[in-house]
This record gives C-alpha cells, structure tokens and sequence, in this order.
C-alpha cells in the first residue's frame, strides 16, 4: 500500500463507499434520525472566521503540542471508532502504524477489531488512548482498565452519550450486523460481537451513567479518566467533580441525538466552563486545518477526527492513515502561517470573529 494522495478529506468518503460492503459504509458514515446534526457539525465552522495577519514576521509554523505529558507533533488525533476491521483486514493495528507514523496520538474503541495489547503494540512506542465502554458488568470494566494499563496506555476516556444506540436509519435499512468479532469482548461477553447489530452491543453496556459511575472509574484505574460526550458545561463540571482529568466535547459525530446542536457550536461555553482546570478534546464534523484551528482558538487542546481516517484506512492502510493525518495538518499549517499563528499556543490564543453571513 502506498501513500494516498490526497487533495481534501470530504473527498475520501466517495473513494472509500467504492470499496466498503455496503453495511459496514452505512454503519461508518451514517448518523442518526435525518442527520441534521451530522451536517451542521461540519457547516458550523462557518459560524465562525480566522483573522488573516500579515504583518507578522513569521514562517514555517509548528504544530507540535504537549497535552496530558504527551509530546505530540500535531494537536489532530484519532477518535475512538469501533470495528475498524469493517474496513480494513489488518483493523486498529494498521490504523495504530499509521497513526503513530503520522506523531500523533490514537485512541482505541471498546469495540475494537483487535485486541487493547495488539494495538498498542503496533504503535510501538507511541502514546495511545483507551475508550471504554461501561458495561453493566464491573468485573469486565476493570479487566479493561487493567489490561489497558499493562499495556501501557496514557490515559482512559469513558464515553458516556452512547447509554442506548441513536436511531440511525442507515443500520436499520441495511440490518447491519457486525461481521467480525470485536477482540475485546471475545473472553468476557456471551460471544464476540460477531453477528449482532449495534443496538445489541449497546444493550449489554450500562444503560444510565452517573457521576458516580465516573468516580468509581477514577478512582479505580490510576490512569487519567477523560470524559467523552460532553456537550453542555453542566455536565463538564459533574464529569470534573466526579474527578474526571479532562473532557472530552463531542456529539459522537452526529450518531446519537439528532436535533443536537453542532458540537462546534457549544464548545467555547463548555471551554468556558472548564476554565482551563483540565484540558479539552474536541470531535465532530472536522475535515480541515481552519476547522482545526477554529477548534484550537474556541478552547480545544487536541481536535479529534473519526470517519476521515477510517476512510484512509480503507483506502490505503495504514500509509493512507499517514496521509490522511498529514494532509488535514499541512492544511493546519498553511492557516496558522496565514494567520500569523507560529506555535499552537499561539493559535490557542488567537481571537475569532464570530460574523454570521
Ligand atoms: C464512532 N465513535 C465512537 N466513539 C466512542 O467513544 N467509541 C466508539 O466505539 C465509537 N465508534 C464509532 C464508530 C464509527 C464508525 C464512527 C464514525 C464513530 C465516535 C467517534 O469517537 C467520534 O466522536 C466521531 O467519529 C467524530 O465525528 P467525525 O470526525 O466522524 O465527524
């Protein structure tokens, strides 16, 4: 497999839809109810414009970053997407390759094609995430949290807007049902994953979370918890109380409430909310370096995408999970240098208009 060669990220779903089973695509780009939500994810960065600077003496933008003691070449990381075997053979350990060779940082999914030590280990030395999914069964949370330790994991996000799958259509229409097991369920669960359907999975993951259940978890593990699915300050500040050690605002791309605003759109109140207590990982409709900017400027720490590099991992492996990283920050660097933004402190820092057209 070779590098892809990329001019834009949105234009990598119709590439990959070509060569994706029709089920796993659907389950992949879909989001849920009538996907408002899904698209104003990406249209909201319109709500807000970078100011052009000039006069500012600066070139070769950096985009290396240090978040949670991690020394990072760029802010964009992997979000934490299950069953990346549904487009690729080789799964999270090609993503993992490409993810680490690109010196940024990956998450891994609950529901991931293989296994938390495989992953880690195919991303040799480079620093990754693990995503869990609380279940109903406290035994198998903390086998999780053990297992993700032992294999070396920097830190745990505990997604907590996923209690019952969105209602999302394309599944329904397609009966989709996962294929191919998910590794980390094979020695807990009745079975693997294997041939269920999305609602089934979430059914046995715990249906009500609390912020207790989020104490319970961080004082479990001594790995930092991070919260994911944040989208309002309320629940920032039960996740922070609850001991939570960053948060984690996304609307899990559009998948779960539709009618939802655009997590773009509630990140700087959330921003506010948290008032740099911890630091922030934003998601959601990202597809280019000024949406990573805008996120940077609005309060984000890291900017996470999903879709576009499961796409570039079926497109090309784990070098086509290089190049999409590579792409979405050679944009980012081009819109810092025409910013006159030389280091993503300074970005962090930058002042947005908010200008509706
Ligand atoms: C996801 N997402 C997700 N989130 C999570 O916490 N655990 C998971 O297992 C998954 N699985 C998953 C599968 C697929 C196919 C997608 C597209 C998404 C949500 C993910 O972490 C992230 O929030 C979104 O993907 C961000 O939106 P974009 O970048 O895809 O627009």
């Amino acid at each position: 497999e070779e590098k892809l060669d990329i001019i834009n990220l949105n234009e990598l779903e119709a590439q990959a839809k070509a060569i994706i089973p029709q089920g796993g695509f659907g389950y992949i780009s879909g989001g849920s109810e009538d996907e408002w939500t899904l698209r104003e994810n990406t249209n909201a960065f319109e709500h807000a414009q970078i100011v052009p600077r000039a006069l500012t003496d600066m070139d070769n933008p950096e985009t290396d970053t240090t978040v949670f003691g991690l020394n990072l070449k760029t802010p964009i990381m992997m979000a934490p997407t299950a069953a990346q075997g549904l487009a690729h053979a080789k799964g999270e350990v090609d993503t993992a390759k490409g993810v680490a060779a690109a010196g940024a940082l990956m998450a891994q999914s609950t529901y991931s094609s293989t296994s938390i030590a495989d992953t880690a280990a195919a991303g040799n030395g480079a620093p990754q995430f693990f995503q869990l999914y609380m279940s109903k069964d406290w035994d198998f949370n903390n086998h999780l949290l053990d297992q993700a330790k032992a294999a070396g994991v920097k830190a745990i996000i505990l997604t907590v807007d996923a209690t019952i799958d969105g209602y999302r259509e394309a599944d329904l229409r397609n009966k989709f049902q996962f294929p191919i097991p998910m590794a980390n369920l094979t020695e807990y669960s009745e079975g693997d994953g294997a041939g269920k359907g999305i609602a089934e999975i979430y059914a046995a993951a715990a249906q009500k979370i609390s912020a207790a259940d989020v104490k319970r978890i961080a004082d479990y593990t001594d790995l930092p918890v991070i919260v994911k699915g944040i989208e309002s300050p309320e629940d920032a500040l039960f996740a922070i109380g609850a001991g939570a050690k960053g948060i984690y605002v996304s609307n899990h791309g559009g998948r779960q409430l539709n009618g939802g605003p655009a997590s773009f759109d509630v990140l700087a109140d959330v921003a506010k909310a948290v008032d740099h207590r911890v630091p922030i990982i934003f998601d959601s409709g990202v597809r280019r370096g000024s949406h990573v900017f805008k996120a940077l400027a609005s309060g984000a720490d890291l900017v996470a995408m999903g879709r576009p590099v499961i796409y570039g991992l079926a497109l090309g492996g784990a070098q086509g999970v290089q190049s999409v990283f590579e792409e979405l920050n050679g944009e980012l660097k081009i819109d810092m240098q025409l910013a006159g933004t030389k280091t993503i402190e300074d970005v962090k820092k930058a002042k947005l208009l908010h200008i509706h057209y």
